[in-house]
């Protein structure tokens, strides 16, 4: 069924001036961008979004880099958009990404990867809407 995910392009692979590799590869792959914007959390806003996260030792670390600088945040639709979307991104660590997939290109290590993507319906809906109004999806 069509149906939607969440992405963002993460500070690294902003700064690294991949904003437009990575968005032709989403929209060569078949994702249909619904909303999108270009902005910058700040560090409560980052611990918000990735408040599932809290009590992972990663989670200062993450909060930190994810505020450390402008990002790029989507909705994104498609057949199978959430399953599809991952197996374009590749797995988190970049190192065991798939030949060809954006963090195998793109990312740096497991905690500056490039890109997000909802890891499922649910968590699409909910990220998508910490970002977007209803009056700003098309
Ligand atoms: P993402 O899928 O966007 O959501 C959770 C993020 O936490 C993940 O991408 C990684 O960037 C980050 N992350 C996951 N595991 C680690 C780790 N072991 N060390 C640092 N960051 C991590």
């Amino acid at each position: 069924a069509t149906n939607r995910t969440f992405t963002m392009i993460k500070p690294d692979a902003v700064a690294d001036g991949n904003i437009g590799a990575i968005l032709k590869m989403i929209e060569e792959a078949g994702f249909k961008i619904i909303a999108m914007k270009y902005t910058k959390l700040t560090a409560d806003l980052a611990g918000k979004f990735y408040e599932v996260h809290k009590e992972r030792p990663f989670y200062g670390e993450l909060v930190e880099y994810m505020s450390s600088g402008p990002i790029v945040a989507a909705i994104l639709e498609k057949d199978n958009a959430v399953a599809d979307f991952r197996t374009l991104i590749g797995a988190t660590n970049p190192a065991e990404a798939a030949e060809g997939t954006i963090r195998k290109l793109y990312a740096k290590s497991i905690g500056e990867n490039a890109v997000h993507g909802s890891d499922s319906d649910e968590n699409a809906a909910i990220e998508g809407s910490f970002y977007f109004s209803e009056t700003e999806r098309f």
